[in-house]
């Protein structure tokens, strides 16, 4: 079976099962600080799971594109990936475990769906820990199903457990299944979630039934949610019989045309072929990136960096295998192709994409050969240290006068068998460039959207904002990024001239009398196609004819928006333009706060 099969089957079957199918979101999270990028097909919907009403209703199915760059430097080896597709279904407060678990069963293993085989499934359950009870109630399910006790694996939080890594949100314990691929067990403690190979894990139900507070208490939430996700690129690889990802379909083409570039053949040698998924890994999720509808480009913060990451470091492996022209806008081709169907933003952004990653292979080569050169020069100085540690500074320097992000000076330094003082780099960075920093540190982070009551505003606001901003520039303006933190609001907007002093303060008098109306802010469910009669302004297309969420404030602002907002504008204070400038070519952005 192939992804285009496997999509399009389990989307049937949880149509089936009276579930809406909606659109898969861009992979750049909106009014969401705390990630860079779409981590989980549930990422979107958490103000769906804390309360919000969905306009698809409580059963949804999708397919996410996801990015996870936690594991960037893992990439290489047969099984990670940065970029991945993520299918799943959602209960907002409509079933629970019982129907769940039965249909991801039913799914799994009726030969009308994916016919896998019952005796190669083994499953894992949450064990109990910090005050929360083992979940017998799940594991008697899958005994109900078939599934004998020595297949029932008890595991701790560390590997059952979902929710916000540290932050607050919705959260619970979940129950994984693995498929045995009939490898030869690693030893006599190889269980599920051991990463030798033996056993696969290709699908996560998720049991949102607590909420994690400010205190770090769990607090039962009134209406259980399910959560699922299903990765494509695991379970076709085992649905074909393959060992690796890499293998399959989605990845053959990319991997033909670096072989036919670079002479060198896929399988034959491990350090090669740690390369070749370097750049193919690499190139699909930069590709995804860049083409997503609200692309990124790359720059030294935040997902520009990350993509800039990426990129360089495909250059950089593309050179071990001999490969020295630029190839990696031609090589984009294979995975538009690829992907165009499932995603159409990709086909429009065919000529910016090639042509970015051009631009930023261009940039990269030039600076590669002096830096790799510089650091050759600093080793033999290097070897004569106590330790075998880069200084901060030098790996700054590398990074601020040849490009090198610091992973990648990491890379070679152990090449070397040398690490690098992370803390002295950010401390040279810190004086650098206070805001630089700042985005480098966010692409460590992770967590769940924040929804406290001064984002909640901040997010009305920046309706209110978007609105007077058409009134003040014209119709053109129009959304091009939103980022709220409790402090303030980011909005990025189309306009081409800086925005003079008199445009700045009359876009804040007109924000600031709409607020002193006491607009009640009321939402609509309603069809794409009716919002777009009624006069809302919609940031993206939805990709089917589905129904959306329409917020009005008072008689000013239509939007569709999924919210949260307040409920009338008296709740907002005043508000304030901290900054206007720049974000990028054509693209203004601006800072702003709601003062109490
Ligand atoms: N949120 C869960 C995961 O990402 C299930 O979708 O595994």
């Amino acid at each position: 079976m192939k992804a285009d099969q496997l999509r399009q089957k389990y989307i049937q079957f949880f149509v089936e099962k009276n579930h809406t199918q909606i659109s898969g979101q861009s992979l750049i999270p909106e009014n969401d600080p705390t990630v860079l990028f779409t981590t989980a097909g549930m990422h979107p919907l958490v103000p769906y799971i804390l309360g919000e009403p969905h306009p698809g209703g409580s059963r949804l199915v999708d397919y996410q594109k996801c990015i996870r760059t936690g594991d960037i430097e893992a990439v290489g080896d047969p099984s990670h990936l940065t970029f991945f597709e993520m299918l799943g279904n959602w209960s907002l407060g409509d079933y629970f475990k019982d129907e769940a678990v039965r249909m991801s069963y039913e799914f799994l293993t009726s030969p009308r769906w994916l016919g896998l085989d019952p005796e190669k499934l083994s499953v894992t359950v949450f064990a109990g820990e910090e005050g929360i009870s083992r979940d017998d109630y799940t594991a008697d399910i899958w005994r109900s199903l078939g599934i004998p006790d020595e297949r029932i694996y008890f595991l701790p939080r560390e590997d059952n457990w979902w929710g916000p890594a540290g932050a607050t949100g919705p959260c619970g314990p979940d129950s994984e299944m693995f498929i045995d691929t009939g490898r030869e067990a690693c030893g006599p403690d190889c269980i599920p979630g051991c990463s030798c190979g033996k056993y696969f894990e290709i699908w996560n139900d998720v049991f949102m039934q607590y909420r994690k507070t400010e205190q770090g208490t769990y607090e039962q939430m009134d209406r259980k949610c399910v959560d699922t996700g299903m990765g494509i690129e695991r379970t076709i690889a085992i649905l074909q019989g393959k060992q690796s990802v890499y293998e399959t379909e989605l990845f053959s083409g990319i991997i033909a045309a670096i072989e036919k570039l670079s002479g060198k053949h896929y399988g034959e040698d491990e350090l090669t072929d740690v390369s070749i998924r370097i750049i193919a890994d690499h190139l699909r999720t930069s590709v995804f990136i860049l083409g997503d509808e609200r692309g990124v480009v790359p720059s030294n913060l935040g997902q520009g960096y990350i993509l800039r990451r990426l990129i360089r470091r495909a250059v950089r492996h593309s050179r071990k295998l001999d490969i020295h022209d630029f190839f990696l806008g031609d090589l984009s081709d294979y995975v538009i192709d690829q992907y165009c169907g499932p995603y159409p933003e990709l086909e429009p952004n065919r000529g910016f994409v090639k042509a970015e990653l051009k631009a930023e292979e261009e940039k990269f080569l030039k600076t590669l050969l002096k830096g790799e050169h510089e650091f050759e020069k600093m080793l033999p100085n290097l070897m004569k240290g106590k330790t075998r540690t880069i200084p901060g500074r030098l790996a700054f320097k590398l990074y601020d006068t040849y490009g090198f992000p610091l992973e990648l000076t990491e890379e070679l330094a152990a090449e070397h068998q040398f690490s690098v003082d992370r803390e002295g780099f950010a401390k040279a960075f810190e004086k650098h460039q206070e805001a630089s920093r700042a985005g480098a540190e966010k692409t460590f982070k992770g967590g769940l959207a924040d929804n406290s009551e001064m984002t909640t505003a901040l997010h009305t606001a920046t309706h209110l904002l978007h609105q007077a901003l058409r009134i003040v520039l014209g119709s053109h303006v129009g959304q091009k990024g939103s980022n709220i933190t409790p402090d303030r609001l980011r909005f990025d907007f189309t306009h081409h001239d800086k925005m003079s002093g008199g445009e700045i303060q009359q876009v804040e008098d007109i924000v600031n009398e709409q607020i002193q109306r006491n607009l009640p802010v009321e939402m609509e469910m309603m069809s794409v196609e009716e919002a777009k009669e009624a006069g809302a302004i919609a940031f993206f297309e939805s990709k089917y004819g589905e129904q959306v969420k329409v917020y009005s404030v008072g008689d000013f602002s239509k939007e569709v928006c999924g919210g949260p907002h307040v409920r009338n504008t008296s709740e907002m204070g005043t508000f304030k333009i901290l900054k206007e400038q720049s974000s990028s070519a054509g693209v203004r952005r601006i800072k702003a706060v709601l003062e109490r």
